[in-house]
Protein backbone atom coordinates (compact mmCIF):
# COMPACT_ATOMS: atom_id res chain seq x y z
CA UNK A 1 0.00 0.00 0.00
CA UNK A 2 2.87 2.14 -0.43
CA UNK A 3 2.94 5.62 -2.42
CA UNK A 4 -0.76 4.68 -3.03
CA UNK A 5 -1.27 7.94 -4.96
CA UNK A 6 2.19 7.78 -6.71
CA UNK A 7 1.21 4.13 -7.90
CA UNK A 8 -2.07 5.01 -9.19
CA UNK A 9 -0.72 7.97 -11.16
CA UNK A 10 1.49 6.11 -12.40
CA UNK A 11 -0.69 3.45 -13.91
CA UNK A 12 -2.22 6.02 -15.65
CA UNK A 13 0.91 7.20 -17.24
CA UNK A 14 1.98 4.38 -18.53
CA UNK A 15 -1.39 3.28 -20.14
CA UNK A 16 -1.06 6.64 -22.11
CA UNK A 17 2.77 6.22 -22.74
CA UNK A 18 1.70 2.56 -24.14
CA UNK A 19 -1.29 4.41 -26.50
CA UNK A 20 0.76 6.65 -27.28
CA UNK A 21 4.01 4.62 -28.60
CA UNK A 22 2.08 1.34 -28.82
CA UNK A 23 2.63 -1.95 -26.41
CA UNK A 24 6.33 -3.10 -28.05
CA UNK A 25 7.90 -0.56 -25.28
CA UNK A 26 8.33 -1.85 -21.52
CA UNK A 27 6.61 1.42 -20.15
CA UNK A 28 6.66 -0.44 -16.02
CA UNK A 29 9.72 1.81 -15.27
CA UNK A 30 7.50 5.23 -15.74
CA UNK A 31 7.26 7.30 -12.15
CA UNK A 32 5.34 9.71 -10.41
CA UNK A 33 6.40 11.84 -8.21
CA UNK A 34 5.53 14.62 -5.46
CA UNK A 35 5.57 17.64 -7.25
CA UNK A 36 8.70 20.14 -6.21
CA UNK A 37 6.74 22.94 -6.74
CA UNK A 38 2.89 23.40 -6.42
CA UNK A 39 2.43 25.75 -8.72
CA UNK A 40 2.46 23.87 -11.09
CA UNK A 41 0.31 20.68 -9.66
CA UNK A 42 0.38 18.12 -7.31
CA UNK A 43 2.13 15.30 -8.95
CA UNK A 44 5.07 14.99 -11.93
CA UNK A 45 6.42 12.71 -14.03
CA UNK A 46 9.99 13.54 -15.66
CA UNK A 47 10.46 10.53 -17.29
CA UNK A 48 9.84 11.90 -21.03
CA UNK A 49 13.62 12.62 -21.00
CA UNK A 50 15.00 9.21 -20.41
CA UNK A 51 11.97 7.42 -23.07
CA UNK A 52 13.66 9.89 -25.58
CA UNK A 53 16.55 7.55 -25.63
CA UNK A 54 14.78 4.54 -27.10
CA UNK A 55 11.73 6.39 -29.05
CA UNK A 56 14.19 9.00 -30.31
CA UNK A 57 12.11 11.78 -30.22
CA UNK A 58 12.51 14.70 -28.35
CA UNK A 59 10.99 14.58 -24.69
CA UNK A 60 8.58 17.61 -25.36
CA UNK A 61 7.34 16.01 -28.67
CA UNK A 62 6.79 12.73 -26.41
CA UNK A 63 5.34 14.48 -23.25
CA UNK A 64 2.80 16.11 -25.40
CA UNK A 65 1.96 12.97 -27.33
CA UNK A 66 1.22 10.70 -24.22
CA UNK A 67 -1.14 13.40 -22.30
CA UNK A 68 -2.95 13.36 -25.44
CA UNK A 69 -3.33 9.93 -26.17
CA UNK A 70 -6.13 9.43 -23.16
CA UNK A 71 -9.24 11.72 -21.77
CA UNK A 72 -8.46 13.47 -18.45
CA UNK A 73 -9.12 10.44 -16.24
CA UNK A 74 -11.55 11.12 -13.28
CA UNK A 75 -8.71 11.66 -10.49
CA UNK A 76 -7.09 14.56 -12.50
CA UNK A 77 -8.30 18.39 -13.38
CA UNK A 78 -5.46 19.08 -15.25
CA UNK A 79 -2.44 17.73 -16.95
CA UNK A 80 -0.20 19.91 -18.32
CA UNK A 81 3.33 19.70 -20.33
CA UNK A 82 6.21 21.89 -19.25
CA UNK A 83 9.72 22.25 -20.14
CA UNK A 84 11.76 20.25 -21.96
CA UNK A 85 9.05 17.42 -21.55
CA UNK A 86 7.73 17.56 -17.42
CA UNK A 87 4.18 16.37 -16.90
CA UNK A 88 2.81 18.09 -14.51
CA UNK A 89 -0.36 16.68 -12.71
CA UNK A 90 -3.14 18.26 -10.54
CA UNK A 91 -5.32 16.50 -8.84
CA UNK A 92 -9.11 16.01 -8.27
CA UNK A 93 -9.81 17.34 -4.44
CA UNK A 94 -12.29 14.57 -4.21
CA UNK A 95 -10.11 11.57 -4.97
CA UNK A 96 -7.40 13.18 -2.99
CA UNK A 97 -9.56 13.67 0.06
CA UNK A 98 -10.14 9.72 -0.73
CA UNK A 99 -6.55 9.05 -0.48
CA UNK A 100 -5.98 11.04 2.94
CA UNK A 101 -9.00 9.11 4.35
CA UNK A 102 -8.32 5.73 3.39
CA UNK A 103 -4.49 6.45 5.58
CA UNK A 104 -6.53 7.75 8.18
CA UNK A 105 -8.97 4.84 8.50
CA UNK A 106 -5.88 2.87 8.89
CA UNK A 107 -4.47 2.48 13.14
CA UNK A 108 -1.01 3.56 11.98
CA UNK A 109 -1.87 6.02 9.14
CA UNK A 110 -0.90 4.12 6.48
CA UNK A 111 2.45 2.81 7.23
CA UNK A 112 2.90 -0.21 5.51
CA UNK A 113 2.90 -3.51 6.63
CA UNK A 114 6.22 -4.83 4.32
CA UNK A 115 7.57 -6.65 7.94
CA UNK A 116 5.40 -8.82 7.68
CA UNK A 117 7.08 -12.64 8.30
CA UNK A 118 10.77 -11.31 8.31
CA UNK A 119 12.84 -10.85 11.23
CA UNK A 120 15.25 -8.22 12.37
CA UNK A 121 18.05 -8.58 15.51
CA UNK A 122 18.94 -4.68 16.37
CA UNK A 123 21.80 -4.92 18.48
CA UNK A 124 22.00 -1.43 20.05
CA UNK A 125 22.96 0.53 23.25
CA UNK A 126 25.22 -2.58 24.22
CA UNK A 127 27.03 -0.68 27.38
CA UNK A 128 29.91 -2.44 29.26
CA UNK A 129 29.45 -3.56 32.61
CA UNK A 130 31.36 -1.28 35.42
CA UNK A 131 31.75 1.79 33.06
CA UNK A 132 28.98 4.37 32.72
CA UNK A 133 27.60 4.92 29.68
CA UNK A 134 29.43 7.03 27.43
CA UNK A 135 28.03 9.50 24.98
CA UNK A 136 28.63 6.47 21.91
CA UNK A 137 26.17 4.26 23.95
CA UNK A 138 23.52 6.65 24.58
CA UNK A 139 23.33 7.72 21.05
CA UNK A 140 23.04 4.02 20.30
CA UNK A 141 20.68 3.98 22.77
CA UNK A 142 18.41 6.73 21.41
CA UNK A 143 18.57 6.03 17.48
CA UNK A 144 18.62 2.24 17.66
CA UNK A 145 15.31 2.64 19.84
CA UNK A 146 14.09 4.77 17.10
CA UNK A 147 15.14 2.20 14.70
CA UNK A 148 13.97 -0.48 16.67
CA UNK A 149 10.10 1.15 16.56
CA UNK A 150 10.37 2.08 13.10
CA UNK A 151 10.67 -1.40 12.15
CA UNK A 152 8.41 -2.46 14.55
CA UNK A 153 5.65 -0.21 13.03
CA UNK A 154 6.27 -1.75 9.27
CA UNK A 155 5.47 -5.28 11.07
CA UNK A 156 9.15 -6.40 11.80
CA UNK A 157 9.39 -9.24 14.18
CA UNK A 158 12.21 -6.98 16.14
CA UNK A 159 14.59 -8.54 18.16
CA UNK A 160 16.09 -5.78 19.93
CA UNK A 161 19.00 -7.66 22.04
CA UNK A 162 21.21 -5.66 24.37
CA UNK A 163 24.69 -7.45 23.34
CA UNK A 164 26.49 -5.97 27.07
CA UNK A 165 30.28 -6.41 27.39
CA UNK A 166 30.24 -8.35 30.08
CA UNK A 167 33.51 -10.14 29.57
CA UNK A 168 37.20 -9.92 28.65
CA UNK A 169 40.33 -9.72 29.98
CA UNK A 170 39.24 -6.08 31.97
CA UNK A 171 37.44 -8.28 34.96
CA UNK A 172 40.87 -9.35 35.91
CA UNK A 173 41.98 -6.11 36.38
CA UNK A 174 38.89 -5.28 38.02
CA UNK A 175 38.49 -7.91 40.71
CA UNK A 176 41.76 -7.43 41.36
CA UNK A 177 40.80 -3.64 41.66
CA UNK A 178 37.89 -4.47 43.83
CA UNK A 179 39.21 -6.77 46.38
CA UNK A 180 42.00 -3.99 47.17
CA UNK A 181 41.28 -0.62 46.11
CA UNK A 182 37.85 -0.62 47.49
CA UNK A 183 37.08 0.14 51.24
CA UNK A 184 34.76 -2.68 53.03
CA UNK A 185 31.95 -0.21 52.81
CA UNK A 186 32.72 0.78 49.57
CA UNK A 187 32.71 -2.76 48.40
CA UNK A 188 29.29 -3.23 50.89
CA UNK A 189 27.26 0.19 49.02
CA UNK A 190 29.14 -0.78 45.05
CA UNK A 191 27.87 1.43 42.44
CA UNK A 192 29.09 1.53 38.87
CA UNK A 193 30.96 4.62 40.09
CA UNK A 194 32.68 2.87 42.57
CA UNK A 195 32.87 -0.22 39.77
CA UNK A 196 35.32 2.37 37.18
CA UNK A 197 37.27 3.93 40.37
CA UNK A 198 38.48 0.16 40.91
CA UNK A 199 39.47 -0.35 37.92
CA UNK A 200 41.15 2.99 36.92
CA UNK A 201 43.25 2.54 40.22
CA UNK A 202 44.06 -1.32 39.68
CA UNK A 203 44.74 -0.63 36.24
CA UNK A 204 47.39 2.34 36.99
CA UNK A 205 49.14 -0.08 39.42
CA UNK A 206 49.44 -2.49 36.69
CA UNK A 207 51.50 -0.48 35.71
CA UNK A 208 53.77 1.21 38.44
CA UNK A 209 53.34 -2.00 41.28
CA UNK A 210 55.50 -5.39 40.60
CA UNK A 211 53.24 -8.88 40.71
CA UNK A 212 50.49 -6.27 40.37
CA UNK A 213 49.16 -7.74 36.96
CA UNK A 214 50.03 -10.72 37.53
CA UNK A 215 47.51 -10.85 40.26
CA UNK A 216 45.16 -9.40 37.96
CA UNK A 217 45.95 -12.48 35.67
CA UNK A 218 45.14 -14.88 38.40
CA UNK A 219 42.26 -13.15 38.82
CA UNK A 220 41.02 -13.61 35.46
CA UNK A 221 41.66 -17.29 35.11
CA UNK A 222 40.23 -18.10 38.49
CA UNK A 223 36.63 -16.01 36.86
CA UNK A 224 37.70 -18.07 33.72
CA UNK A 225 37.51 -21.65 35.47
CA UNK A 226 34.61 -20.89 37.13
CA UNK A 227 36.06 -20.07 41.06
CA UNK A 228 32.73 -19.68 42.60
CA UNK A 229 33.58 -16.77 44.68
CA UNK A 230 35.24 -14.83 41.23
CA UNK A 231 31.88 -15.55 39.53
CA UNK A 232 29.78 -14.60 42.31
CA UNK A 233 31.79 -11.32 42.08
CA UNK A 234 31.21 -11.02 38.25
CA UNK A 235 28.08 -11.77 38.70
CA UNK A 236 27.32 -8.96 40.88
CA UNK A 237 29.17 -6.63 39.18
CA UNK A 238 26.84 -7.45 36.25
CA UNK A 239 23.46 -6.89 38.36
CA UNK A 240 24.48 -3.74 40.04
CA UNK A 241 25.69 -2.55 36.16
CA UNK A 242 22.10 -3.44 34.96
CA UNK A 243 20.32 -2.11 37.55
CA UNK A 244 21.81 1.39 36.91
CA UNK A 245 21.47 0.79 33.32
CA UNK A 246 17.70 0.03 33.14
CA UNK A 247 16.80 3.25 35.31
CA UNK A 248 18.47 5.05 32.27
CA UNK A 249 16.46 2.82 30.04
CA UNK A 250 13.09 3.39 31.97
CA UNK A 251 13.75 7.19 31.49
CA UNK A 252 14.19 6.70 28.11
CA UNK A 253 11.41 4.27 27.65
CA UNK A 254 13.66 2.02 25.77
CA UNK A 255 13.17 -1.96 26.26
CA UNK A 256 14.97 -4.66 25.36
CA UNK A 257 14.06 -8.28 24.31
CA UNK A 258 17.03 -10.25 25.25
CA UNK A 259 20.26 -9.22 27.07
CA UNK A 260 22.57 -11.16 25.95
CA UNK A 261 26.16 -10.03 27.00
CA UNK A 262 29.00 -11.29 25.33
CA UNK A 263 29.91 -13.78 28.09
CA UNK A 264 26.57 -15.45 26.27
CA UNK A 265 28.90 -17.03 23.71
CA UNK A 266 31.81 -17.49 26.00
CA UNK A 267 31.71 -21.48 25.34
CA UNK A 268 31.26 -21.24 21.66
CA UNK A 269 34.10 -19.30 20.91
CA UNK A 270 36.40 -22.06 20.76
CA UNK A 271 34.30 -24.12 18.34
CA UNK A 272 33.78 -20.40 16.02
CA UNK A 273 37.88 -20.78 15.85
CA UNK A 274 38.28 -24.26 15.19
CA UNK A 275 35.54 -23.83 12.21
CA UNK A 276 37.71 -20.99 10.88
CA UNK A 277 40.61 -23.12 10.56
CA UNK A 278 38.89 -26.05 9.28
CA UNK A 279 38.01 -23.55 6.14
CA UNK A 280 41.21 -22.64 5.92
CA UNK A 281 40.06 -19.37 6.25
CA UNK A 282 42.25 -18.90 9.86
CA UNK A 283 46.21 -19.24 10.08
CA UNK A 284 48.92 -19.01 12.26
CA UNK A 285 50.98 -15.80 12.73
CA UNK A 286 53.96 -15.12 15.45
CA UNK A 287 52.00 -17.09 17.85
CA UNK A 288 48.12 -15.51 17.11
CA UNK A 289 45.57 -16.76 14.46
CA UNK A 290 44.52 -14.48 12.13
CA UNK A 291 42.23 -14.30 9.33
CA UNK A 292 43.84 -12.33 5.84
CA UNK A 293 41.47 -9.92 4.34
CA UNK A 294 43.42 -8.99 1.75
CA UNK A 295 41.33 -9.35 -0.74
CA UNK A 296 39.03 -7.24 0.71
CA UNK A 297 41.53 -4.62 1.09
CA UNK A 298 40.93 -4.97 5.21
CA UNK A 299 43.97 -5.70 7.35
CA UNK A 300 44.32 -9.09 8.91
CA UNK A 301 41.74 -9.87 11.24
CA UNK A 302 43.16 -11.22 14.51
CA UNK A 303 40.29 -14.15 16.28
CA UNK A 304 43.04 -15.65 18.71
CA UNK A 305 45.35 -13.75 20.91
CA UNK A 306 49.06 -15.55 21.17
CA UNK A 307 48.18 -15.92 24.68
CA UNK A 308 45.31 -18.10 23.49
CA UNK A 309 42.60 -15.26 24.66
CA UNK A 310 39.81 -14.76 22.25
CA UNK A 311 38.37 -11.56 21.80
CA UNK A 312 35.94 -8.59 20.62
CA UNK A 313 35.90 -9.98 16.84
CA UNK A 314 36.19 -13.80 18.14
CA UNK A 315 32.44 -13.35 19.85
CA UNK A 316 30.97 -11.43 17.75
CA UNK A 317 31.10 -13.71 14.71
CA UNK A 318 30.51 -16.76 17.59
CA UNK A 319 26.87 -14.13 17.87
CA UNK A 320 26.45 -14.00 14.34
CA UNK A 321 26.48 -17.73 14.08
CA UNK A 322 23.75 -18.10 17.43
CA UNK A 323 21.62 -15.63 16.41
CA UNK A 324 21.63 -17.14 12.54
CA UNK A 325 20.91 -20.67 14.12
CA UNK A 326 18.19 -19.37 16.68
CA UNK A 327 16.22 -16.74 15.16
CA UNK A 328 17.24 -17.13 11.23
CA UNK A 329 16.71 -13.67 10.69
CA UNK A 330 16.50 -11.93 7.29
CA UNK A 331 19.40 -9.07 8.85
CA UNK A 332 20.84 -8.53 11.69
CA UNK A 333 21.50 -4.63 12.27
CA UNK A 334 24.33 -2.63 14.36
CA UNK A 335 24.62 0.44 16.44
CA UNK A 336 27.31 2.04 17.07
CA UNK A 337 29.80 4.79 16.96
CA UNK A 338 31.91 5.46 14.33
CA UNK A 339 34.81 4.41 15.43
CA UNK A 340 34.43 0.76 15.32
CA UNK A 341 33.87 0.84 11.26
CA UNK A 342 36.49 -1.40 11.03
CA UNK A 343 35.78 -3.84 12.94
CA UNK A 344 32.33 -4.54 11.35
CA UNK A 345 33.61 -4.28 8.24
CA UNK A 346 36.40 -6.85 9.21
CA UNK A 347 34.00 -9.50 11.05
CA UNK A 348 31.45 -8.96 8.79
CA UNK A 349 33.92 -9.99 5.50
CA UNK A 350 34.80 -13.44 7.99
CA UNK A 351 31.07 -13.95 8.79
CA UNK A 352 30.62 -13.91 4.86
CA UNK A 353 33.50 -15.97 4.21
CA UNK A 354 32.16 -18.64 6.64
CA UNK A 355 28.73 -18.72 4.10
CA UNK A 356 26.58 -15.97 6.13
CA UNK A 357 24.22 -14.82 3.73
CA UNK A 358 22.26 -12.76 6.69
CA UNK A 359 22.74 -9.08 5.70
CA UNK A 360 24.87 -7.39 8.21
CA UNK A 361 24.40 -3.40 8.70
CA UNK A 362 26.59 -1.21 10.58
CA UNK A 363 24.65 1.92 11.14
CA UNK A 364 27.35 4.26 12.80
CA UNK A 365 26.90 7.85 14.20
CA UNK A 366 29.14 10.26 14.60
CA UNK A 367 29.94 11.29 18.48
CA UNK A 368 28.08 14.31 19.23
CA UNK A 369 30.17 17.38 20.57
CA UNK A 370 29.60 19.44 23.09
CA UNK A 371 29.99 22.67 24.07
CA UNK A 372 33.18 22.93 26.22
CA UNK A 373 32.10 22.67 30.20
CA UNK A 374 28.39 21.35 29.22
CA UNK A 375 28.25 17.93 31.06
CA UNK A 376 32.23 17.58 32.50
CA UNK A 377 32.76 16.76 35.35
CA UNK A 378 34.95 17.29 37.80
CA UNK A 379 36.89 13.82 37.54
CA UNK A 380 37.54 14.29 33.64
CA UNK A 381 35.28 14.54 30.78
CA UNK A 382 32.87 11.48 31.34
CA UNK A 383 29.05 12.70 30.30
CA UNK A 384 27.22 10.93 32.96
CA UNK A 385 23.90 10.32 31.66
CA UNK A 386 21.72 10.68 34.80
CA UNK A 387 23.06 14.32 35.21
CA UNK A 388 22.34 15.04 31.66
CA UNK A 389 18.62 13.98 31.73
CA UNK A 390 18.69 15.50 35.29
CA UNK A 391 19.45 18.81 33.93
CA UNK A 392 16.80 18.50 30.93
CA UNK A 393 13.75 17.92 33.28
CA UNK A 394 14.99 21.16 35.66
CA UNK A 395 15.50 23.05 32.46
CA UNK A 396 12.19 21.76 30.98
CA UNK A 397 10.31 22.53 34.24
CA UNK A 398 11.95 26.19 34.78
CA UNK A 399 10.22 26.85 31.20
CA UNK A 400 6.72 25.78 32.69
CA UNK A 401 7.19 27.53 35.55
CA UNK A 402 8.22 30.75 33.36
CA UNK A 403 5.41 30.26 30.94
CA UNK A 404 2.80 31.61 34.28
CA UNK A 405 0.33 29.47 33.83
CA UNK A 406 -1.57 27.67 36.56
CA UNK A 407 -0.87 23.81 36.46
CA UNK A 408 -0.25 21.74 39.68
CA UNK A 409 2.99 21.56 40.71
CA UNK A 410 2.58 17.25 40.07
CA UNK A 411 1.71 17.69 36.30
CA UNK A 412 4.45 20.27 35.92
CA UNK A 413 6.93 17.85 36.78
CA UNK A 414 5.19 14.82 35.12
CA UNK A 415 5.47 17.43 31.67
CA UNK A 416 8.60 18.43 32.64
CA UNK A 417 9.85 14.98 32.50
CA UNK A 418 8.64 14.43 29.16
CA UNK A 419 9.41 17.49 27.58
CA UNK A 420 13.49 17.40 28.77
CA UNK A 421 14.12 13.50 27.77
CA UNK A 422 12.12 14.22 24.57
CA UNK A 423 14.79 17.58 23.61
CA UNK A 424 17.36 15.12 24.73
CA UNK A 425 16.25 12.30 22.32
CA UNK A 426 15.05 14.33 19.23
CA UNK A 427 18.09 16.78 19.49
CA UNK A 428 19.97 13.44 18.84
CA UNK A 429 17.30 12.24 16.32
CA UNK A 430 16.86 15.23 14.45
CA UNK A 431 20.29 15.50 12.70
CA UNK A 432 21.37 12.93 10.17
CA UNK A 433 23.74 10.33 12.42
CA UNK A 434 26.84 10.53 10.44
CA UNK A 435 26.94 14.36 10.48
CA UNK A 436 29.10 15.85 13.18
CA UNK A 437 26.54 17.87 15.64
CA UNK A 438 27.19 20.14 18.70
CA UNK A 439 24.54 19.52 21.15
CA UNK A 440 23.71 22.81 23.08
CA UNK A 441 20.52 23.30 25.83
CA UNK A 442 19.33 26.50 23.73
CA UNK A 443 18.61 24.51 20.53
CA UNK A 444 17.11 21.41 21.85
CA UNK A 445 14.70 23.27 24.24
CA UNK A 446 14.06 25.97 21.86
CA UNK A 447 9.86 26.52 21.49
CA UNK A 448 10.79 27.42 17.81
CA UNK A 449 12.64 25.52 15.22
CA UNK A 450 13.12 21.98 14.79
CA UNK A 451 13.18 21.05 18.00
CA UNK A 452 11.41 18.21 20.62
CA UNK A 453 9.39 20.98 22.19
CA UNK A 454 8.15 22.65 19.22
CA UNK A 455 7.13 19.23 17.96
CA UNK A 456 5.21 18.03 21.32
CA UNK A 457 3.49 21.97 21.59
CA UNK A 458 2.40 21.44 17.76
CA UNK A 459 0.87 17.86 18.76
CA UNK A 460 -0.90 19.53 21.94
CA UNK A 461 -2.00 22.56 19.86
CA UNK A 462 -3.91 20.36 17.38
CA UNK A 463 -5.58 18.35 20.39
CA UNK A 464 -6.44 21.68 22.37
CA UNK A 465 -8.54 22.57 18.97
CA UNK A 466 -10.02 19.07 18.70
CA UNK A 467 -10.76 19.17 22.41
CA UNK A 468 -12.37 22.46 22.26
CA UNK A 469 -14.27 21.33 19.10
CA UNK A 470 -15.56 18.46 20.86
CA UNK A 471 -17.12 20.89 23.76
CA UNK A 472 -17.79 23.62 22.20
CA UNK A 473 -19.28 22.12 18.41
CA UNK A 474 -20.18 18.11 18.36
CA UNK A 475 -18.90 15.21 19.91
CA UNK A 476 -19.04 13.30 16.77
CA UNK A 477 -15.54 11.90 15.39
CA UNK A 478 -14.41 14.47 13.02
CA UNK A 479 -13.43 11.75 11.17
CA UNK A 480 -16.80 10.92 9.97
CA UNK A 481 -16.83 14.74 8.41
CA UNK A 482 -16.61 15.14 4.47
CA UNK A 483 -13.20 16.81 3.59
CA UNK A 484 -13.54 19.95 1.35
CA UNK A 485 -10.18 20.49 -0.01
CA UNK A 486 -10.70 24.78 -1.79
CA UNK A 487 -7.30 26.59 -0.19
CA UNK A 488 -3.89 25.80 -1.38
CA UNK A 489 -3.14 25.15 2.27
CA UNK A 490 -5.52 22.69 2.20
CA UNK A 491 -4.51 20.97 -0.33
CA UNK A 492 -0.74 21.26 0.39
CA UNK A 493 -1.33 19.74 4.04
CA UNK A 494 -3.14 16.70 2.34
CA UNK A 495 -0.50 15.97 -0.10
CA UNK A 496 2.53 16.30 3.08
CA UNK A 497 -0.24 13.62 5.11
CA UNK A 498 0.08 11.14 1.98
CA UNK A 499 3.93 11.25 2.34
CA UNK A 500 3.79 9.79 5.72
CA UNK A 501 3.75 6.09 4.98
CA UNK A 502 6.56 6.63 2.93
CA UNK A 503 8.75 9.04 5.06
CA UNK A 504 8.90 5.94 7.66
CA UNK A 505 9.48 3.68 5.01
CA UNK A 506 12.79 5.40 3.65
CA UNK A 507 13.79 5.94 7.35
CA UNK A 508 13.96 2.55 8.14
CA UNK A 509 15.76 1.81 4.75
CA UNK A 510 18.17 4.31 5.05
CA UNK A 511 18.39 3.89 9.11
CA UNK A 512 18.22 7.32 9.07
CA UNK A 513 15.00 8.37 12.49
CA UNK A 514 15.88 11.91 10.72
CA UNK A 515 14.03 11.62 7.27
CA UNK A 516 10.89 10.96 9.72
CA UNK A 517 11.94 13.63 12.26
CA UNK A 518 12.39 16.32 9.06
CA UNK A 519 9.19 15.23 8.15
CA UNK A 520 7.19 15.50 11.05
CA UNK A 521 8.91 19.32 11.28
CA UNK A 522 7.62 20.02 7.91
CA UNK A 523 4.11 19.10 8.94
CA UNK A 524 4.33 20.58 11.62
CA UNK A 525 5.14 24.02 10.00
CA UNK A 526 2.64 23.27 7.30
CA UNK A 527 -0.10 22.97 9.99
CA UNK A 528 0.76 26.01 11.66
CA UNK A 529 0.77 27.85 8.09
CA UNK A 530 -2.76 26.09 7.87
CA UNK A 531 -3.84 27.05 11.65
CA UNK A 532 -2.44 30.89 11.05
CA UNK A 533 -4.60 31.01 7.59
CA UNK A 534 -7.43 29.32 7.94
CA UNK A 535 -10.41 29.40 10.57
CA UNK A 536 -11.42 26.40 12.12
CA UNK A 537 -14.24 26.57 14.85
CA UNK A 538 -15.05 30.05 13.52
CA UNK A 539 -15.41 29.12 9.67
CA UNK A 540 -19.14 28.15 8.63
CA UNK A 541 -20.02 24.80 9.05
CA UNK A 542 -19.00 22.86 6.62
CA UNK A 543 -15.60 24.19 6.35
CA UNK A 544 -15.28 24.01 10.13
CA UNK A 545 -16.16 20.34 10.08
CA UNK A 546 -13.52 19.41 7.17
CA UNK A 547 -10.75 21.94 8.29
CA UNK A 548 -11.32 20.10 11.67
CA UNK A 549 -11.10 16.53 10.21
CA UNK A 550 -7.73 17.84 8.78
CA UNK A 551 -6.81 18.94 11.81
CA UNK A 552 -7.86 15.39 13.58
CA UNK A 553 -5.66 13.88 10.93
CA UNK A 554 -2.73 15.84 11.11
CA UNK A 555 -2.73 14.86 14.97
CA UNK A 556 -2.77 11.19 14.03
CA UNK A 557 0.07 11.42 11.64
CA UNK A 558 1.54 13.74 14.14
CA UNK A 559 1.41 11.46 16.76
CA UNK A 560 2.06 8.28 15.17
CA UNK A 561 5.40 9.46 13.90
CA UNK A 562 6.68 11.13 17.22
CA UNK A 563 5.96 7.97 18.79
CA UNK A 564 7.81 6.03 16.69
CA UNK A 565 10.79 8.52 17.37
CA UNK A 566 9.95 7.80 21.12
CA UNK A 567 8.94 11.53 21.69
CA UNK A 568 6.14 11.30 24.14
CA UNK A 569 2.88 12.92 23.36
CA UNK A 570 1.09 14.93 25.72
CA UNK A 571 -2.20 15.97 25.09
CA UNK A 572 -2.07 19.33 26.97
CA UNK A 573 1.13 21.38 27.29
N1 LIG B 1 30.11 -3.05 24.08
C1 LIG B 1 30.58 -2.41 22.89
C2 LIG B 1 31.18 -1.06 23.19
O1 LIG B 1 30.87 -0.50 24.22
C3 LIG B 1 29.48 -2.24 21.85
C4 LIG B 1 28.92 -3.52 21.34
C5 LIG B 1 28.20 -3.37 20.03
N2 LIG B 1 27.66 -4.62 19.54
C6 LIG B 1 28.40 -5.59 19.05
N3 LIG B 1 27.78 -6.72 18.72
N4 LIG B 1 29.69 -5.48 18.83
O2 LIG B 1 31.94 -0.54 22.43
Amino acid sequence: MINKCETQLAEWIKLAFETAFGGDHDWSWLRVQPATDKQFGDFQCNDAMQAARNLRMAPRAIAEAAVAALPLPEMLTKVEVAGPGFINLTVNPAWLAAQVEALACTENFGIPNIGQGRTVIIDYSSPNVAKPMHIGHIRSTIIGAAIDRIHRALGYQVIADNHLGDWGTQFGILIQGYRSCLTEEERENLTVDLLERAYVASYNKTRDEEGWLEGCRAELVKLQQGDSENRAIWERFIAISLDEFDRIYKRLDVSFDLYRGESYYHDSLAETVALLVEKDLAEESEGALVVKLEAEGLPVCLVRKSDGGFNYTTTDIATVRSRIKEFNPEKIVYVTDERQQLHFKQFFTVCRKLGCDTTLEHVWFGLMRLPEGTFSTREGNVIKLEVLLDEAEQRALEIIKGSGRDIPEELQRSLAAQIGISAIKYADLSHDPQTLITFTWERALALEGNSGPYLQYAYARVCTLLDKYAESVSQQDPLSHTLLLHTGVERELVLKLLQFPQSVLRAAESYKPNVLADYLFTLAQLYSSFYQSSPVLKAEDAVRDSRIKLCAMVAQALGVGLNLLGISTPRRI
